[in-house]
C-alpha cells in the first residue's frame, strides 16, 4: 500500500503534499499526545519534570538572601576583574559553571539559571548563592567572589575549587555577574 503510494507519488507530486501534511498532522497530534519538545529555556515541559536530571528547579529563588559569608582579605576583596567581559570570556566562563568545572558542576547546587536552585541545594543551609538576585549580588565585589569560589566557604556546602586556574575563575565571575544583570 505504501510502496503504491510511493509509487504514484513520484509521477504525482501533489501526493507529495498530502504526505507532507499527513506527517504535519501526526506531529500536531504526538505533541498534543507527548507534550511539546524541549527547546532552548523550556528545559521542563512539566512541573512532574523539575529536577530531572539534575536540571534542578526554575523559579527565582529567595531573593534577597542573606548572606554570613566570611569575607575575603582585603587587597582581595577589592580585585576587579583583569579580563575583558567579552562574548568569549563570558562563554568560557558558562560552559565551566554548567559542565566542565570537576567534581561539579556549579550548576548542580546554584542551578542552570544560578537562581540558587540546582539538584543539590536541597537540604543545604545555607542556602546556595542566588546569582540572578540583584540586590544580594550588587553587595558582593569581584574580588569576594574570586576568593569564595578558590577557597570555598568553610561550614557550608559550597566547595573549595583550588583546581581553576586564576583566568578561569575570573571567567565564571564574568559570567555570574551577567546573571543578574536581567532580572531583578
Ligand atoms: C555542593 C554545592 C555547591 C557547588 C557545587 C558550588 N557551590 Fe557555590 N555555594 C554553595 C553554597 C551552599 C553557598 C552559600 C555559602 C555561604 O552562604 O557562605 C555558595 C556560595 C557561593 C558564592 C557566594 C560567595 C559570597 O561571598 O556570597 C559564590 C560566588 C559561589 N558559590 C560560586 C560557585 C561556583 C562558581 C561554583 C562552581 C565552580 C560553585 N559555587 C559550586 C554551594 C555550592
Amino acid at each position: 500500500m505504501i510502496l503504491t503510494v510511493l509509487h504514484s507519488a513520484t509521477k504525482k507530486p501533489v501526493l507529495w503534499i498530502f504526505a507532507f501534511l499527513g506527517f504535519f498532522i501526526f506531529s500536531m497530534i504526538a505533541e498534543v499526545w507527548a507534550g511539546s519538545p524541549m527547546g532552548h529555556g523550556r528545559r521542563h515541559n512539566s512541573r512532574a519534570f523539575q529536577g530531572h536530571h539534575g536540571q534542578g528547579f526554575l523559579g527565582e529563588g529567595i531573593c534577597p538572601q542573606i548572606r554570613k559569608t566570611v569575607q575575603a582579605p582585603d587587597n582581595i576583596l577589592t580585585q576587579s576583574n583583569p579580563l575583558e567581559k567579552n562574548r568569549e570570556n563570558i562563554y568560557a566562563g558558562e560552559s565551566l559553571f554548567q559542565i566542565e568545572v570537576q567534581p561539579t558542576a556549579c550548576k548542580i547546587c546554584h542551578g542552570v539559571t544560578g537562581n540558587g536552585l540546582g539538584i543539590m541545594a536541597q537540604g543545604l543551609n545555607p542556602p546556595p548563592r542566588n546569582f540572578t538576585c540583584r540586590s544580594t549580588m550588587e553587595s558582593i565585589s569581584d574580588g569576594q567572589l574570586f576568593w569564595v569560589i578558590r577557597n570555598g566557604s568553610p561550614g557550608t556546602g559550597m566547595p573549595a575549587f583550588k583546581s581553576l586556574k586564576d583566568r578561569e575563575i575570573w571567567k565564571i565571575v564574568h559570567y555570574i555577574r551577567k546573571l543578574s544583570t536581567k532580572k531583578r
